[in-house]
């Protein structure tokens, strides 16, 4: 049962429960615990199991509650361009969809004065209400119950983001974009100054502070943009790093003095246990060494990385060298805003890795014939790890979040997959002979199970071929906060 005071998990006496719904639920099934199933042994050096419990919930054997997944790098206000990038590639992407995009969440600026003194939310525009309002239903839908969002540099439009978040009962990190830099910000999309940029900063803190003062639900994260845009100092922190070939190219041209890209970002003391990199595509091994040390966190976005040709980021590596990752979706770099799609995009990657040819001739098998090359596949369970686990301590929530052990905040979600049967032949109910009457059988979304299936077989399922239509329900801290009848 979950307390309703702190949302926490106190205990698995289901029938105590009635709060939130849950009595209706526990009461139709007893409960099969199966947390062995994503266990297959060592993840990395802190925490050797892949341990997420799942519990059935349903006589069809087709429903298990899940943690709620964790979102390490989302861009809100970018999301109305979800699915648009054309060609592009980072540098000429951010020109051509991203800055056009985040410039519409600002606010009139005082006629007096030509700035925008409000920090209020309502002040935000109505565009920006709307659409960040719908990035929390799209997300939680699709069981994102945490997640650690960029906004834009607008102050009332990033306090409006952080209010929705905390009264739809989303889990949240909010940064309001700092980028200051004339050498690379367009003009219409820039902060006045450092101090201009410090100033907004605080102000959105201070909002947070406000809002959630115990930050229960939602908190503030320092976010410049990158090391091209300028930086800034400790609390939660995210930035990104190590992209893009050009981008690369153009950290050395901006910063000839640094010995690399992680090391601008620790000139500045940017790395630390809060830190949240994200992408990490090119990192050098100095530079993975550096990140370990300042126990600074990755972010992987495989989508993102595909889409706009950035490369591929050695994950089975990272993890190895004992880095913390977690997923991130990167919307809109990435087109998706599931964190199941993260998860799935992150197999595929590992995959294409592990047999792509330079990646070979780098990692030569070893004296058991099996190259690092074919380690780099990332199973099912692994990828699960990453989105809950891992994204957990990518945000520091480790042991808050990401699993079901007690105490631990139920931020859950509920999975359903479809309980496909084989008809028997009747005039109404039949296709063919012998065939599957979907419509009748009434699958749900993509997932189709024939009754045969282990756990382990239906969550690889789930992986596969799942999206939003699977998620029945989300909790976040034990507040019903999605559902799908
Ligand atoms: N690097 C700097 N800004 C961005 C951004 O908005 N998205 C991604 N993917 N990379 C960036
Ligand atoms: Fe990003």
């Amino acid at each position: 049962w979950v307390s309703a005071a702190d949302g926490r998990i106190k205990g698995w006496d289901w029938q105590a429960s009635d709060e939130n719904g849950f009595a209706e639920l526990m009461s139709r099934n007893g409960w099969v615990d199966i947390d062995a199933v994503a266990a297959q042994g060592q993840v990395n050096g802190h925490d050797s199991k892949i341990r997420v419990k799942i519990i059935t919930a349903s006589e069809e054997q087709n429903e298990f509650f899940f943690p709620g997944f964790i979102d390490t790098h989302i861009h809100a206000p970018q999301y109305p361009n979800a699915g648009l990038f054309g060609s592009s590639t980072l540098l000429d992407w951010l020109e051509t969809y991203t800055f056009p995009v985040e410039s519409r969440f600002g606010s009139p600026p005082n006629p007096k004065t030509g700035h925008q003194t409000s920090t209020d939310p309502k002040d935000a525009p109505i565009l920006a209400q709307q659409i960040y309002d719908q990035v929390i239903s799209r997300t939680l839908s699709h069981g994102t119950t945490c997640a650690s969002y960029y906004a834009t540099n607008h102050v009332p439009a990033t306090n409006a983001l952080a209010s929705l978040c905390h009264s739809r009962g989303q889990r949240a990190f909010v940064g309001r974009v700092c980028m200051d830099n004339p050498d690379f910000c367009v003009d219409y999309y820039r902060d006045a100054s450092a101090d201009d940029s410090l100033v907004a900063t605080r102000q959105i803190i201070e909002y947070i502070h406000t809002l959630d003062p115990e930050g229960n639900l939602v908190k503030p994260i320092v976010t410049p943009r990158f090391a091209p845009t300028k930086l800034f100092a400790p609390l939660h922190i995210q930035t990104h790093i190590s992209e893009n070939i050009n981008e690369l190219a153009l950290v050395k041209e901006l910063f000839p003095e640094a010995d690399s890209y992680a090391a601008v970002y620790d000139k500045y003391n940017l790395l630390t246990p809060r830190t949240i990199l994200a992408h990490a595509v090119h990192l050098t091994a100095d530079e993975r060494v550096l990140i370990r040390a300042r126990d600074a966190k990755i972010s992987h976005c495989p989508a993102s990385n595909a889409v706009l040709g950035s490369g591929i980021c050695p994950v089975r590596t990272l993890l190895d060298e004992g880095i913390t990752v977690g997923l991130g979706t990167d919307v809109s770099g990435g087109y998706s805003p599931s964190i199941l799609e993260a998860a799935r995009q992150a197999c595929l990657a590992s995959r294409l890795l592990s047999q792509s040819v330079p990646w070979q001739r780098d990692n030569p098998p070893g004296a058991d014939g099996i190259g690092s090359h074919a380690r780099e596949k990332l199973s099912v369970s692994e990828s699960l790890y990453l989105a809950t686990r891992g994204g957990a301590a990518v945000v520091d929530m480790a042991s808050d979040v990401g699993g079901f052990e007690m105490g631990m905040l139920w931020d859950v979600q509920l999975i359903r997959l479809g309980g496909v049967k084989l008809v028997e032949k009747s005039p109404l109910n039949v296709v063919s002979d012998g065939s599957v009457d979907l419509v009748k059988a009434g699958p749900v979304g993509n997932v189709d199970l024939f009754g045969t299936e282990s756990w382990e077989e239906k969550i690889q399922k789930w992986v596969w071929a799942g999206d939003d239509r699977n998620v029945k329900a989300v909790w976040v801290g034990g507040r019903l906060v999605h559902s799908r009848v």
